[in-house]
């Protein structure tokens, strides 16, 4: 990133909101909630791409999440997970959904924030994976924040892929779902930087779907051993 891109990203971080970084792309502070496998690739993709990055993490000043952060762009940070959640406008809730309902009442005001989840919830059945809840963790989200937007995405492709999705050869499908157009576009917008193609698939209710499809993978990999990404092939006009 050149020192210009740099700077018009510091004051975005700075205002919370968007700006121009290099090669013209707009940047905006994300704040990545939980800095395991999930959050930790993708904050280190969208800082490579000019994002200031905040990681809001429970252990902050820990040397693992300290490395992570120089391994995040010249403007990543880690806070605690209220202090990320209040310097940014779009969330991602790389987080064990377990965690959610207790978590979300401590992190401030979220009314018109975009909230990225990327979270499935399941259980063993037979040996194979079930959906835990009866709806989705898309919608029980978007309950407990009335006010922002929810936007499923990222929960259907493994966090070593999204490392490096070129490594397989081909397009790779992220589906969103969500019931807020402007949010789902600006979303669709950050998925694209990152070399992946993101395919609305309509309001929230399709999260069930989503989530429904990382079960199956899951569970072709718990039966086979073997790995496969999805990609929805668009038929012509
Ligand atoms: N891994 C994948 O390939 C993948 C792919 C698609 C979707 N997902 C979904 O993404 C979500 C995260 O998955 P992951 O594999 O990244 O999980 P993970 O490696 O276990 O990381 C989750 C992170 O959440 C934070 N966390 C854990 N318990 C917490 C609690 N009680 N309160 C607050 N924060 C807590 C921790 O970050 P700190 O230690 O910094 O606090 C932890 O590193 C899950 O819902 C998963 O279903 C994962």
């Amino acid at each position: 990133m050149t020192a210009i891109g740099a700077a018009l990203a510091l004051t975005a971080l700075r205002r919370g909101t968007r700006a121009q970084g290099a090669e013209g792309r707009d940047v905006e502070p994300i704040a990545v909630l939980g800095s395991g496998h999930l959050g930790s690739v993708l904050g280190k993709r969208w800082g490579k791409v000019g994002h200031p990055i905040l990681y809001g993490s429970r252990t902050p000043a820990d040397a693992r999440v300290q490395a992570l952060v120089k391994d995040s762009g010249p403007q990543a940070s880690a806070l605690t997970l209220e202090g990320a959640a209040g310097k940014a406008n779009v969330l991602v809730f790389a987080l064990p959904w377990k965690a959610v309902p207790d978590l979300v009442p401590t992190l401030g005001d979220l009314s018109g924030k975009i909230i990225i989840d990327p979270m499935n919830a399941l259980q063993m059945v037979d040996h194979y994976p079930l959906p835990e809840l009866q709806t989705s963790v898309g919608e029980h989200l978007q309950a407990l924040v009335p006010k922002a937007h929810v936007v499923k995405a990222f929960n259907t492709i493994a966090a070593p892929t999204m490392s490096n999705p070129q490594r397989l050869g081909g397009p790779i499908t992220i589906g969103l779902a969500g019931e807020d157009a402007a949010a789902k576009a600006r979303v669709a917008a950050l998925v694209a930087q990152l070399d992946v193609e993101p395919v609305d698939t309509g309001p929230l209710i399709a999260s069930r779907y989503l989530e429904g499809m990382m079960l199956l993978s899951f569970g072709y990999y718990l039966h086979t051993k073997k790995a496969f990404e999805f990609y929805l092939r668009p038929v012509p006009a």
